[in-house]
């Protein structure tokens, strides 16, 4: 654990049946049930993985503090139940929410226009496992995917299946309707509009499963077609702009609920759920946005006038080029990107006049959120 600098005002006495903790200028009455659970002390955790021994069934319902003293960084607690535990007082400040996580990606940053340097990563920096590569580089990388939704690795091999090579360096593969790795090619009997030569709008993939697919690869294998160059827009920044410019629009989107289906008959995904997406505290939580297999399931007091408006505006806006980044995959470039915020496009081809070929999978948020934390820990204890 991380100490932090407490603020020269840290005081804290019993109050009802918990403790009232202060905190510089911050402070709050903190529940027993919630001091007893962060006790660590012997018995109490398992000691290699942390995870909690006792239930709640152990506890007393009516727990309640008996005594609170601050110690040399902890808050000593004893409890009903004859438990005393020693608190370390910064977990519960970051638990609190008064201190950041230290280990917390940075939070993303929209963009409403290309940004001043493209995010490219030449994979010599990453490398194929923690031993060989530069860990200023891996945070770098991560850095720039938490900020910008995502980045493009260079200089890595050009064979088949690299892709899923590059996805389990970085998290675990998951698979889909379309396996583990697809390709992305004009195919004479497509199973998705992905497989043919037309432009494809900006756009999010799979919102028909219960859980979209978090970040998409997309690793260029051969790129010789003309046409064919890709786009990215943020989601987040769209979603941003339509609040902003039309209320009315983004309540639509954000509540009308919509079916999402692929239906090929031999192999039908269901979804249903909102456009835009935020938690009940009004924070972004991702984007479904596929015109090509949405349709609203309206309910009485559902503004569909407005849901239609807001779908074409976004249409508009994503597809802008003023707020697009356009850029061509070149073999061995990978796109990686945050399937709940950025919105990928790529213009139509000719397939009759070179090779197209693309190999694409997912990985879910987690591989990269705990390869961040992972390096700047390893960061820290290097600088010792
Ligand atoms: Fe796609």
């Amino acid at each position: 654990m991380t100490l932090v600098d407490r603020p020269t005002h840290v005081r804290a006495e019993v109050s009802g049946r918990g403790v009232h903790l202060w905190w510089g200028d911050r402070s709050a009455d903190l529940h027993p049930h919630w001091l007893r659970d962060h006790s660590t002390e012997p018995g109490q955790i398992e000691a290699t993985n942390w995870q909690r021994l006792f239930t709640p069934l152990d506890i007393p319902a009516d727990l309640y503090v008996r005594a609170a003293e601050l110690g040399d960084q902890v808050l000593v607690v004893d409890f009903s139940d004859g438990h005393r535990a020693h608190l370390v007082l910064a977990t519960l400040a970051r638990d609190l929410g008064w201190t950041a996580d230290p280990d917390a990606p940075p939070a993303p940053e929209p963009w409403t226009e290309p940004l001043a340097e493209f995010p490219y990563v030449d994979w010599a920096g990453i490398g194929w496992s923690d031993e060989e590569s530069d860990n200023d580089a891996v945070i770098a990388f991560l850095d720039a995917f938490f900020r910008h939704g995502y980045v493009v690795f260079r200089n890595t091999p050009v064979d088949e299946g690299t892709v899923a090579r590059i996805a389990n360096r970085i998290g675990y593969i998951s698979g889909q309707n379309f396996g583990w790795v697809f390709d992305v090619r004009a195919e004479p009997n497509p199973t998705d509009l992905a497989y043919t030569t037309i432009e494809l709008l900006a756009h999010t993939d799979e919102p028909y499963r219960i859980e979209p697919p978090g970040i998409q690869l997309l690793h260029c294998i051969a790129n010789e077609a003309p046409g064919g160059d890709s786009t990215l827009t943020d989601g987040l920044a769209a979603a941003s702009a339509i609040g902003a410019e039309h209320p009315d629009w983004h309540r639509a989107l954000s509540e009308v609920e919509v079916d999402f289906r692929y239906d090929m008959g031999t192999d039908t995904v269901v979804n249903r759920g909102t456009v835009l997406q935020y938690d009940r505290h009004g924070r972004y939580r991702g984007i479904r946005f596929n015109t090509k297999l949405d349709t609203p399931l309206p309910r009485p007091g559902d503004d569909l006038d407005a849901w239609y408006a807001g779908r074409r505006w976004l249409t508009e806006w994503c597809n802008d080029p003023a707020h697009q980044v356009t850029f061509r995959l070149e073999p061995g470039d990978v796109m990686f990107m945050d399937n709940h915020r950025a919105m990928h496009g790529r213009t139509a081809f000719d397939a009759s006049r070179g090779r197209r070929h693309l190999q694409g999978c997912y990985i879910e948020h987690n591989g990269p959120d705990t390869m961040y934390r992972l390096a700047v820990r390893r960061r820290a204890m290097l600088s010792r």
